[in-house]
């Protein structure tokens, strides 16, 4: 494949699934402040969009090897790219990169093949939960406290809520065992265990572990300890119908093909539209401050914005100098403004100084 990708300074933004549930967000935000090309495989699905942002529409399916080509002043990853092409293509053209698609495990390769390819633009790898919302709020926390000993994130996700097709693969990996950093030292842990009841908001969600990359980066770049993010259902029933399915070993023993039906029913029955709710608690020196994040505009919107403030940073639209090479959503210059960033897209952001106990007990892996 010799997809290529040539940086043009003034040249458009170029949205790699840019019609999709979290790309059409996006292109809604990004379009008062650049031109944008928004790609797919099917790109008539994007018309409407298209004709509203005033975006151009063009054709890159990343799994056929027909080869791209653009010329960009940046680009948005929002679609799998199982074999790399666009983190490549944007290397090799100088383009500043932002991704909020990886799961832990391709993260972790997309740090190999920039560390082999050697950037010179910035790779901003924003896949922490919710475009990187999760790991820029404990940033903002750790900064307040003047440093960071652990970070926990409760997700609280809404049912009701919209989430592609392209969501569903990362679901898929509630059978792999994964490593987290708990009290400076290194444990694999089952997905779904530790299934305890936190507070947030307004209401007790019980939540379990999964396997997000903020867990694996948040140790190595903000020296946090111990660093846990957990999962719960708006529905109790769904959350427990899931942990059920933990404990029958479903989801070691239904992970071949055959069950793929089965195991996605489980997860994914997208609805219409919902809030997307997090709590972020992040401990320094016997302090603990405790932040819940609202968007009631959805996950989609929330991960967009994490992609829109990833985008500003990669092109040096904040005021502060674009980062070079790789680069994640934490190291921020600046996290005193991630409030204000919130709130100029509707996003609530409340922060209060928390009892840690609440939050820790019934955490063994
Ligand atoms: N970090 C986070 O917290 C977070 C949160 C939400 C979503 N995400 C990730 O964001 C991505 C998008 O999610 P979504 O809910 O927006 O999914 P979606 O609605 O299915 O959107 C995917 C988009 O990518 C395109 N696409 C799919 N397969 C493609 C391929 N092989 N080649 C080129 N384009 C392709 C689709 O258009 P066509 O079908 O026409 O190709 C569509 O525009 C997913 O990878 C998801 O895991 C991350």
């Amino acid at each position: 494949m010799n997809d290529e990708l040539v940086f043009d300074a003034d040249g458009p933004v170029l949205l790699v699934g840019g019609y999709g549930t979290v790309g059409a967000e996006l292109a809604r935000m990004a379009a008062s402040s650049w031109p944008l090309v928004l790609t797919g495989r099917t790109v008539q699905r994007g018309q409407r969009l298209a004709d509203e942002v005033g975006a151009e529409l063009r054709t890159w399916d990343l799994a056929d090897s027909a080869p791209f080509r653009a010329v960009v002043s940046a680009v948005v990853t929002m679609a799998n790219d199982p074999d790399d092409r666009v983190l490549r293509a944007a290397i090799s053209g100088g383009v500043p990169f932002v991704d909020v698609t990886r799961w832990t495990a391709r993260l972790q390769r997309a740090v190999t093949v920039a560390a082999l390819a050697g950037p010179t633009a910035p790779v901003l790898l924003s896949s922490a939960w919710m475009g990187g919302i999760a790991s820029l709020v404990a940033a903002h926390l750790g900064d307040r406290l003047g440093g960071v000993d652990t970070v926990d994130v409760a997700i609280r996700w809404d049912l009701g809520d919209r989430a592609g097709a392209d969501s569903v693969e990362f679901m898929d990996r509630l059978g792999l065992d994964y490593e987290v950093v708990q009290d400076g030292q290194r444990h694999t842990v089952m997905p779904l265990s530790g299934a305890s009841g936190v507070r947030i908001g307004e209401t007790l969600t019980r939540v379990a572990r999964i396997d997000t990359p903020e867990q694996f980066t948040l140790p190595l770049t903000l020296g946090a300890k111990t660093a846990t993010t957990r999962i719960g259902f708006s529905s109790p029933a769904s959350t427990a119908a899931l942990l059920a399915a933990k404990r029958l070993g479903f989801f070691r023993w239904g992970r071949g093909e055959r069950f793929t039906g089965v195991r996605r029913g489980l997860l994914y029955a997208p609805g219409e539209g919902g809030t997307a709710q997090l709590r972020i608690d992040v401990a320094h020196g016997g302090d603990t401050l405790s932040a819940t994040v609202t968007d009631p505009a959805g996950q989609a919107h929330l991960t967009a914005l994490g992609a829109l403030m990833g985008l500003r940073r990669v092109r040096g639209d904040d005021g502060d100098p674009a980062p070079s090479g790789v680069v994640f959503p934490e190291q921020l210059p600046s996290p005193r403004s991630v409030p204000s960033d919130l709130a100029a897209q509707g996003v609530d952001l409340v922060v209060h100084r928390a009892v840690r106990e609440e939050h820790t007990k019934d955490r063994a892996a």
